[in-house]
């Protein structure tokens, strides 16, 4: 996802940062995500998450993000 704004650049520095990198791991551990699985990230930002979350769905799963900023 590309924002107008520089937001999008922030949050890629915070994403690719130790901290995000430890965050998202430890949102994956507690989603406890199956092949197949159904996701919505309301609030998805740049979509870092999305990745991840669509390798652990896999083929049959449907992973969706919306976020109100463009
Ligand atoms: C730090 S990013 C999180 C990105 C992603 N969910 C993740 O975990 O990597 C937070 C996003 O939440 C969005 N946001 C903030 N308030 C929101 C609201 N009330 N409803 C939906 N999205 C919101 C912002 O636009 C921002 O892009």
């Amino acid at each position: 996802m590309k924002f107008e704004s520089d937001i999008g650049k922030r949050q890629r520095l915070m994403a690719e940062s130790v901290g995000g990198i430890s965050r998202r791991h430890a949102i994956l551990n507690e989603m406890r995500i199956t092949p197949g699985d159904i996701i919505i990230d309301v609030g998805c930002g740049a979509g870092h998450l999305l990745t991840h979350l669509a390798k652990a769905v896999g083929t049959s799963g449907k992973i969706y993000g919306l976020d109100p900023n463009k």
